[in-house]
Order: C-alpha cells, then structure tokens, then sequence
C-alpha cells in the first residue's frame, strides 16, 4: 500500500478528533516483531499498511512505558521512556512518523492517579523516613492501633483485597489499584511539575493527544481520621466522595489544557472516568480535558429502548459541553463485545473493572457464539453512524470472542490473582492478535504469544477475512470508508420505527437502521449501501443494522 503524506494531517485542524474513528492498540498484544512473544513498537510500524487500509483515523496505544507489568503496564516505571521489551524511543519516532505518513494521529496513554512501586519516586520515598519530602510525593499514613499494625482505613481496592500496604518502618501508603500501583498525592507541586513535563515531552514528540487513565482519581480528600469503607459506601451526593470524582481534579485539568493549547494543532485529551453521566461533560469541557469515555453502550444490553436511551441522551450532553460524544463498545478492561452479546443480557447490571461478570471457567452461562457476532457486527455499525467519535478495540474488526479458557497459570491480570475463585480477570479480551491462519502464534510473531491463542483463532485471522466478501473485517473496512461521507456533520434525525428498531437519518441522505427484535422487518426506501449481516429480500432479519442512502 502507497503511504500517503503529511498533507493528510493538517496543523490547521484542531476539530480532527470530534468524530474520529480511534482504534486501541494494547502493545503487547497486537504485532510482535522479534520473536519473544511480546508487541513491540517495530511490530506495530509493520502493521502501518494494515492501519490505513482499515480506514481509521488514529490510535491510542495503552502503555508501552517501562514497567513490570503488575498492571498490564498500568504501573509506570518511567514515564518518558520505553520498555525495553517493546522497543526504544528512537523506534517510537519512527512509528510516529510512519503513522502520521499514513494519515493516522497517535494518542498515548497517560497514568497520572499512581505510578509503578519501581518508580524511582516512590522507590526513593521507601528509602526516605516517614514525614519526608520523598513520602510526600505519595500518601503515607501511619497505621491504626496502639502499634500502628492496621492500616489507616479499611478500604477495599479496586482489584480487592486491601488498599494501604505496609513498608518496613510501619508506615501505610495507599493503593487503589494494586499494591505495586502507589497513589500520588495530587496536592504534591513536584507531582504536577513532572505530568506537565511528561505531557510535553509526547507532545513535542509528535504525540496528537492522551488517554487519561483514571482521570477521576487524582485528588483526594483525606482529612485527619480517615472515613470507613461502609461509610464511603453509602456517600451519595455528587462530588462529596473523598476518593473519586472529586471537584478539584478539575483544576488539573484547566492547568493540562494550557500545555495541550501551546501546541498546533493543540494536543487532545480523552478522559477514562467512570462517573455517573450528568458529571462527564466536565470532563468533556473545553477548559478540561476536551473529551470524555462514554461507557454507556458499553453497559447496555443489545436492546433498542436502552440503546434509544443512551443515544438520546449522550447527544444531548456533548452538545451542552461543546465536546463529541464517544462511543465504545469493547477495550482491555471488559469482555469482549462478540462474547457479551452472545450471554443473557445483563439487565442493568454494570461492568466494572476487572470484575467481569462473564464465563466461570469458560463454560457457565453458554455462550451462543452465532448470535453475538451478529448483534456485535449490528451494534457496530450502528456505532459507526452515529455523530461522535468511535473508539474501536484491537480485534474487534475480527469479531474475536473473549478468550474465556485460559489456564489459572497463565494468566496475568491482578484482578484474577487478588479475587481468587471469584473473578477470572481481564486477561480474555488481551490474547495476541491472529494475523495467519497458521503458525505458532498464528502470525503475532514469528515464535510464540505471551498469553496463548485459543483454537478457532486462525479462521479469524486478518489472512482468512482479508477480502473474503462479508467477512467482518470487510465490514468494518467498508464503513470506515463510507463514515467520512456520512459523518458531514454531528447531527442526526429520529424517524418513526417499530419498537424493536432504531432508525437515524443522518446528513446527505443517510439513513442507518437496526433491527433489535426477534423477527425481520420491512427495510425502508432507499438504496441499500452497506449491511451488518446478509438481508431477506426487502426485510432487515432479526440483529441487523442497515445503512441506506435515499439521495
Ligand atoms: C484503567 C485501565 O484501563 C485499566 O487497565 C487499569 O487496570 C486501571 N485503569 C488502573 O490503571
Ligand atoms: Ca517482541
């Protein structure tokens, strides 16, 4: 494939993200260049052809920074540096420059709510004496009871198990996440020196914008005597939780925007906050960080009304920030949407990180494998023509499942090892990608696949879908190609339909229909552009979504 120039990527447009297709590339994951079984940064260069002939506008790559993956790289060594395993910074530029040649932004993965335990920052604070400036940089307390051996609070963290752990000298630091993810102390100046010059040292590489990790953490409010995990729970008023969500992190936030705006066009921003929907647009701001996940497709089941709903809603709450809304359906912190679908629905119940609700052991509840492809391939494509933008998961383009057999011993994720017996982790959704039909880790590398590859993965892989006539991947192809047209402008139009299908006229002529009932229904006037799944005759089967164009 020819790589297109620079022209593709105007400094002069700084709305480039409103409705951007964004796919997420978890590194280790995706291409692996070397044969050690680990993505690297050279894996993802050669796949650059791949990219832009999927039609996508940019990547957010998760982290690729030196870590010892106690959190999948979540816990940060060293943020302005690569890992060793995946490759340096002067491949890095190289993959910026190959990227951008290819019209592709990159967006990067920011961890600013805790670092690593191997962070030099908090390796120093170990070394340092309690009530230093080393400890300050973290949050320390000293523990409860006459010997201080209980920790500061009962909180539970958010993999479980316990959130303060102990150091030799008897202090506690805490840990939402897992024990070697220390928490910064956001009130700490020399905290938010470093973020700025991390921002910085991206953006001057070339980097078009963040994800925030976490971006509802950050500041916390912790008085003298610390509140109990029962009382934490039953807090219920907005912004009053000293842990999540609150005001203050708005601050930092107002100060990130002035370094994303030294920057032409300025750098973006996209916040992962789990936050109740009436507090995203916060997030979302134009004094802020600009954008903000939306995961509520994310939690719903494949039903129209709550589909309906959410789409409604989410509509209505960009405009009044002024940001695009975002659309996601699968990432590396939940099961795969193919497999969700093909599970009894939900009802409500929500997804929370590393607690999937999914699949003990692979084989409760059964999955029907049919029937979520389907409603996945329907539910993307509705997606797709949706005003906003669209953040899509490595492999989703394949209609891959959620890898739910992994052996005990094999698996990675704290979550599984912190909730024995309860929680299988989020291992699932990160198995390497299939690239060829055949070979050991079927063209992920030229040697094995870190996490191992289930069988049935081959007939899903980019070598069996590429150019195959109704294969997902052509699917998705295909619509990313047809959304630059359809995406003329953020707005859409409801047009009368049964209760079971959603229809949306859209700009141009547009019309995107999908059918969430049982039985098939008459498709609408118009010529029939692109389809999620074969039709019957002039009806739109059962899990289907049409795109039709009447002009
Ligand atoms: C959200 C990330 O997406 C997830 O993978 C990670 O475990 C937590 N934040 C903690 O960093
Ligand atoms: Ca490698």
């Amino acid at each position: 494939m020819t790589s297109t120039s620079h022209a593709q990527l105007p400094v002069d447009d700084a709305t480039w993200w409103r409705q951007a297709a964004v796919y997420q590339i978890y590194p280790r994951s995706f291409a692996d260049a070397n044969g050690d079984g680990i993505g690297d940064l050279r894996g993802i260069i050669s796949r650059v052809p791949y990219l832009q002939g999927l039609g996508i506008d940019a990547v957010w790559l998760s982290p690729f920074y030196p870590s010892a993956l106690a959190d999948g790289g979540y816990d940060v060594a060293d943020y302005r540096d690569v890992d060793p395993r995946i490759g340096t910074l002067d491949e890095f530029d190289e993959m910026v420059a190959a990227l951008h040649g290819a019209g592709i932004r990159v967006i990067v993965d920011i961890v600013p709510n805790h670092s690593s335990d191997d962070h030099v920052w908090f390796q120093e604070a170990l070394a340092a004496a309690p009530g230093s400036p080393e400890r300050a940089r973290y949050i320390f307390r000293d523990g409860l009871g006459a010997d201080g051996s209980k920790p500061p609070a009962d909180w539970t963290s958010m993999f479980g198990g316990p959130s303060w752990t102990r150091v030799p000298d008897g202090q506690w630091y805490l840990h939402l996440f897992a024990k070697e993810q220390p928490d910064f102390n956001w009130d700490n100046e020399e905290v938010r020196a470093d973020f700025r010059q991390t921002l910085r040292f991206w953006s001057d590489r070339g980097v078009d914008g963040f994800r925030i990790d976490v971006a509802h953490g950050l500041t916390k409010e912790l008085g003298e005597s610390l509140p109990s995990q029962a009382e934490i729970d039953a807090i219920t008023e907005p912004g009053a939780h000293p842990l999540w969500d609150r005001d203050e992190v708005h601050e930092i936030y107002a100060d990130w925007r002035k370094v994303f705006d030294e920057y032409t066009p300025p750098r973006i921003a996209v916040a992962e906050a789990w936050v109740s929907t009436p507090r995203r647009p916060r997030y979302a701001s134009a004094e802020g960080l600009g954008q903000a996940f939306n995961f509520d497709l994310l939690e719903a089941d494949f039903d129209a009304e709550q589909f309906r709903t959410i789409i409604a809603d989410n509509l209505a709450l960009s405009a009044a920030s002024g940001s695009s809304t975002t659309w996601v359906f699968s990432n590396h912190d939940v099961v795969r949407h193919a497999t969700r679908y093909a599970l009894p629905p939900r009802n409500g119940s929500t997804v929370k990180q590393g607690q999937k609700w999914l699949l003990s052991g692979g084989t409760q509840p059964v999955a029907d494998v049919e029937l979520g492809l389907r409603r996945a391939r329907a539910a993307t494509l509705l997606m797709l023509g949706l005003p906003g933008s669209a953040y899509l998961y490595q492999g989703e383009e394949l209609g891959l499942p959620e890898v739910a057999d992994i052996p005990a011993a094999e698996r990675q994720d704290p979550a599984f090892f912190r909730n024995p017996g309860v929680d299988i982790g989020r291992d699932g959704c990160r198995v390497p990608l299939p690239w060829t039909r055949e070979g050991t880790s079927l063209g992920f590398g030229p040697d094995g696949a870190h996490l191992p590859q289930p069988q049935g993965f081959g007939a899903l892989s980019v070598e069996a879908q590429d150019g195959a006539p109704g294969s997902t991947l052509e699917l998705y192809r295909a619509a990313l190609a047809l959304r630059h047209e359809l995406r003329a402008a953020e707005t859409l139009d409801w047009v009368r339909s049964p209760a079971d299908v959603l229809h949306l006229a859209r700009p141009g002529g547009w019309h995107v229909v999908t059918n969430f009932g049982t039985h098939a229904v008459p498709l609408p006037d118009g010529e029939v552009v692109l389809t999620s799944g074969p039709l019957a005759g002039t009806q739109l089967p059962s899990s289907t979504t049409a795109w039709i164009r009447t002009v």
